[in-house]
């Protein structure tokens, strides 16, 4: 008798074992099942406008999608490979899950890509190889931004000057992350109108969410962001010199945020960057090395630097201090 119930145990054991290894077989090789639209980009002189805008100063791809100059302030990218070169996300950059490489943007690498494609990788995040791409490539916030907007950014790369820089094949190395990464964070577009102007604060959200400000400025706990400490800092990053900086607080508190600076302060801070001497700024010993985008982001428009400040001004002040120092 004993043995007989044990031996459905063992059965019902096995069952779910099968299961759940069925389970995972089927993520690893049907996930993410997104296929890329049959779609042609017009390349509209007004798109390439937008899309550079875009591109540069507000989604900020080439911040991760170029080499960059490691001996200046803020660390602009180096001309010379505009879209291409790129640094590894990897261990060096504190990702102990793989190695993730973000592609050559311009037409070396993107001849053979389809508008679809491109599409997919922007706003699904899913690769040309039908991959789930690592959640670093801000794509979550791009699938919230207008389709037109994206369609802009599409038409801008294929304008950019072939570099001739191969990229490597990015590699996940953490077996749990692998099947995490393809079944959380690929997803379905939630595109919205690009929000009226007049609207100042849900223009500003935008703006906002297409530059990526929570990425860096909301601590992670458990590879996700800490929902109630949204923009309050204290988010570790590994500058590309190797040294460790902790992301501001940049909610309205008034002790720990940024609730004391006036509009025109917030735009200064941005604006000052305008300036091609400080683009050109060497580095020195007693400067502090930052992540922050400060010079492809002073780039926007006032208008658009000002939305976000109101943007922020509207969030929950949050006590958190943090201290700018490199580590
Ligand atoms: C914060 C860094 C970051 C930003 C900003 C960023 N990307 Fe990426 N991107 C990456 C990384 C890292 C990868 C590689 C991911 C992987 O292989 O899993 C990537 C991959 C891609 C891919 C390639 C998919 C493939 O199959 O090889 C495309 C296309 C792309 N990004 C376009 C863009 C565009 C366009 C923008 C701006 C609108 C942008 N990215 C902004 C980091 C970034
Ligand atoms: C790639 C990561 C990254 C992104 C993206 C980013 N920041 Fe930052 N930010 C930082 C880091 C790190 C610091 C601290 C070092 C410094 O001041 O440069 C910082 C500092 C700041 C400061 C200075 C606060 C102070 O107390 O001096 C402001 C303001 C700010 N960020 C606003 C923004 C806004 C607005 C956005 C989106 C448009 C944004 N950041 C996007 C990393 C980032």
């Amino acid at each position: 008798m004993f043995s007989k119930i044990l031996k459905w145990v063992g059965i019902v054991v096995g069952g779910f074992i099968l299961i759940f290894a069925g389970f995972i077989t089927y993520v690893n090789l049907a996930l993410p099942n997104i296929e890329a639209e049959d779609i042609t980009v017009d390349v509209t002189p007004e798109r390439i406008v937008r899309g550079e805008y875009l591109s540069h100063h507000v989604m900020a791809c080439f911040d991760c999608h170029s080499k960059r100059q490691t001996d200046v302030y803020s660390f602009p990218t180096d001309d010379d490979y505009l879209g291409g070169g790129a640094v590894a996300f990897d261990k060096k950059l504190g990702v102990n899950v793989g190695s993730f490489y973000p592609a050559n943007l311009t037409p070396f690498n993107l001849v053979d890509w389809t508008d679809g494609e491109i599409y997919r990788a922007i706003v699904n995040g899913v690769g040309k190889k039908g991959n789930a791409l690592f959640p670093v490539m801000p794509y979550m916030n791009y699938s919230k931004l207008a389709k037109e907007d994206i369609y802009s950014v599409i038409a801008y790369l294929r304008t950019l000057e072939p570099v001739e820089a191969d990229s490597p094949e990015s590699e996940v190395t953490s077996f749990p992350f692998q099947t995490v990464m393809k079944l959380f964070f690929p997803q379905d577009a939630q595109h919205q109108d690009i929000p009226s102007k007049n609207d100042v604060l849900k223009y500003g959200e935008y703006i906002a969410t297409a530059a990526s400000c929570s990425d860096c400025h909301t601590p992670m706990s458990g590879g996700k962001p800490v929902a109630d400490s949204a923009f309050a800092g204290g988010f570790e990053l590994t500058t590309i010199t190797g040294k460790k900086i902790q992301s501001s607080n940049i909610t309205p508190d008034k002790e720990t945020g940024i609730g004391n600076w006036s509009k025109e302060y917030f735009l200064s801070r941005f604006a000052e960057y305008r300036d091609s001497t400080m683009q050109n700024r060497k580095l020195t010993d007693s400067d502090l090395h930052t992540e922050m985008p400060w010079i492809q982001y002073s780039g926007m428009t006032d208008e658009d630097i000002n939305a976000i400040y109101t943007y922020l001004m509207s969030l929950k002040a949050i006590e958190k201090k943090i201290n700018k120092v490199n580590y």
